[in-house]
């Protein structure tokens, strides 16, 4: 069930996203050759809780951090780890939710760790451009799957591709909510969007091809072709005119 949220709702959804960008930023000033991605993960997890927030994703479903960090190939739930230290060249998706009032935030980010090839830099630009190609369909009255085909049209007109098995989702009391929001196109238009809805919208792109792999940890997904993948990602409310993104300082 897709449910409306309230206005005094949306106002938590807001700080709860607010407070994620600030984490977002935070952590964002660490990365560089020779951190370790579990050093990361400290900041990222000590951030939310001076907040008074709670990190989301620590034990969901028995994930055992609180920031998803993903390297290169590590399309996303990469697991952080002191032994896993970034080297210039490397790009890294940094993935992170935290908990405000009862209300979620969601959100990723994928960097360059010092100086990044060309590819490397387009990949991660044309992902988040994809995330926002995807949501100038994010208004009332569109269909939902609007937004996938969108996103999916922009990637594959750069020769990336979106990753199929993985999809955005609604957000709210809980991090997972309906309704699920893949990141290509549909046979159906989907669902009609209304205001007050609240969805994290999540492009997750390869430069090779789309299927991927789980590695034996059971978290980590790789892309299956060995190919570098990036993820980028916003928590937003449908409103009336146009969609608020809630996880993003605004500039
Ligand atoms: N941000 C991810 C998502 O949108 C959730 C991470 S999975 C977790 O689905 F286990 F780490 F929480
Ligand atoms: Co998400």
């Amino acid at each position: 069930m897709v449910t409306i949220k309230s206005k005094s709702e949306i106002a938590k959804m807001r700080e709860a996203g607010r407070l994620l960008a600030l984490v977002h930023e935070e952590m964002a000033k660490h990365i560089k050759p020779g951190i370790s991605t579990m050093e990361l993960n400290d900041i990222g997890d000590k951030m939310i809780r001076s907040f008074g927030c709670i990190p989301s994703f620590l034990n969901y479903n028995g994930y055992p951090a609180s920031i998803c960090i993903s390297v290169n190939d590590r399309v996303v739930h990469g697991i952080p780890s002191r032994e896993e230290i970034l080297k210039e060249g490397d790009i890294v998706s940094l993935d992170a939710g935290l908990i405000y009032q009862g209300y979620h935030s969601d959100a990723a980010r994928t960097y360059g760790v010092g100086k990044i090839s060309k590819e490397a830099e387009d990949l991660i630009r044309v992902t988040k451009e994809s995330f926002f190609e995807g949501i100038k369909y994010a208004k009332a009255g569109n269909h939902l799957h609007d937004i996938s085909a969108a996103i999916e049209d922009y990637v594959v007109a750069h020769g990336y591709s979106c990753v199929r098995d993985l999809v955005g989702h609604g957000i709210g009391t809980a991090m997972h909510e309906d309704p699920s929001i893949p990141n290509y196109r549909q046979k159906r238009r989907g669902i009609r969007l209304q205001p007050g809805m609240t969805l994290a919208i999540e492009p997750m792109v390869n430069m090779g091809d789309w299927p991927i792999c789980i590695l034996d940890d059971e978290w980590t997904i790789v892309t299956e072709d060995g190919s570098l993948a990036a993820h980028y990602e916003n928590t937003i409310v449908i409103t009336e005119g146009e969609p608020e993104i809630l996880s993003m300082i605004k500039e």
